[in-house]
């Protein structure tokens, strides 16, 4: 028997969560967010399921490379664009989009245009203006400058496409988003180059709770996988439904004594002669190695602490609550009935941070339409999927 620990990954939920991204934000088109493995989901699968998407964000070449062999047809766009010139040739020649934030990819792309090569394949530019996150981008006062720079490359397609990204839209509280909105919509043009630019913003909290932040085309990340993107809230509490449930079973249980030390460190000590469960998961599947005693974790569906530190296969549970667990049940750690919003919050991290982390050795098993929900085991699914890497 392999060990017990999986990914469920239920693909039909990533539809509904993109329509909840459509209804907020009805006038946008939706370039799905499906950077890192999906957000540790399984790219191609991801892709397959969001087809309803008017493209998809990717990190690099490689994502996007994928994605085209697996034959998704929508548009790619690079997020962080290009990191050498050199890739500019398979840009073209598989027809990416590019985010511009940085003076030596203009560069590069006017040295292109320059060359003056016939029948040169037009690229697709976004070119990314820093509103106020101070991570990447051009300056808003230079920014009018920049796009005419790019509208003479006869290499760069029209419209050209303007963006920017929100720092704090997480916290509905923070002014900084409004100043990062009307900062961008300060950015203006001659009617004439108007006609040729369309304008993205908003990211999963954008689309849904910042309506200023609605422009020609969304940025949904997060909010797809089921997450809510703002503090201190659960996905559900935005009609939003969890697709990966990470599970295993208990390996173990063990009878303690009172004043027992549980785990590495003996720092968790048991206040009473007690069951303690041993579950076959821990931080070398991507269990958070700093999730604190008194973590959520579900045990035939009912909720049971973390007792003792994380290790590197195993953690273990305090069972008072649930005596009638037995070796074999059944344990999940975040999903179906239990928040990985929650998890992350009791380990200091994300939720995008846990999904991402769980590791290549843990099988996913997807869950698809086509799949007439049966999960089906190890990295591919008798469904839509027709397989990809997945490296966790
Ligand atoms: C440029 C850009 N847009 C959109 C997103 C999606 O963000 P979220 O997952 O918070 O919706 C990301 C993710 O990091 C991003 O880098």
């Amino acid at each position: 028997m392999p060990r017990a620990a999986r990914a469920g990954i239920n693909l039909r939920a990533l539809h509904p969560n993109l329509q909840r991204a459509k209804a907020a934000a009805p006038r946008s088109q939706q370039f799905s967010v499906i950077k890192a493995n999906g957000y540790g989901h399984g790219l191609v699968p991801v892709a397959q399921a969001l087809k309803e998407s008017n493209g998809f964000g990717v990190a690099s070449v490689e994502e996007a490379l994928e994605l085209k062999a697996a034959g998704i047809t929508q548009p790619i766009l690079l997020l962080e664009g290009f990191f050498h010139a050199d890739e500019l040739e398979q840009i073209q020649q598989y027809d990416l989009q590019i985010v511009v934030h940085h003076e030596q990819q203009l560069a590069a792309l006017e040295t292109l245009s320059a060359k003056n090569i016939s029948h040169q394949k037009p690229i697709t530019v976004w070119l990314k203006i820093d509103t106020g996150m101070h991570r990447l981008g051009f300056e808003t006062d230079v920014a009018p400058e920049m796009v005419q720079r790019l509208m003479a490359c006869d290499v760069v397609n029209k419209p050209l496409r303007l963006m920017t990204h929100l720092a704090s839209a997480d916290d509905m509280r923070n002014k900084a988003t409004q100043q990062q909105i009307e900062s961008f919509k300060t950015i203006s043009f001659d009617e004439n180059t108007e006609k040729n630019i369309e304008r993205s913003v908003a990211n999963s909290a954008g689309i849904l709770g910042w309506m200023g932040s609605y422009s020609d085309i969304s940025r949904p990340g997060i909010l797809l996988y089921g997450v809510s993107p703002f503090l201190n809230e659960a996905g559900s509490d935005r009609g939003l439904l969890p697709v990966m449930t990470l599970r295993s079973e208990l390996i173990a249980i063990k009878q303690c004594k009172q004043g027992d030390a549980v785990g590495y460190g003996g720092e968790w000590v048991c206040p009473e002669n007690m069951l303690v469960g041993v579950v076959g998961i821990g931080y070398g599947d991507g269990y958070p190695r700093h999730a604190k005693a008194g973590t959520p974790v579900l045990v035939d569906g009912k909720r049971v602490p973390l007792v003792g530190r994380v290790s590197m296969d195993m953690i273990c549970v305090d069972l008072r609550e649930c005596p009638e667990a037995q070796v074999g049940s059944d344990v999940i750690l975040w999903g179906e009935g239990l928040p990985a919003e929650e998890v992350a919050e009791s380990a200091s991290t994300i939720a995008y941070d846990l999904f991402c982390g769980v590791t290549s050795r843990v099988p996913r098993e997807y869950v698809s339409d086509s799949s007439q929900g049966e999960s089906i085991e190890g990295e591919s699914s008798g469904g839509n999927y027709n397989g990809g890497n997945h490296s966790g």
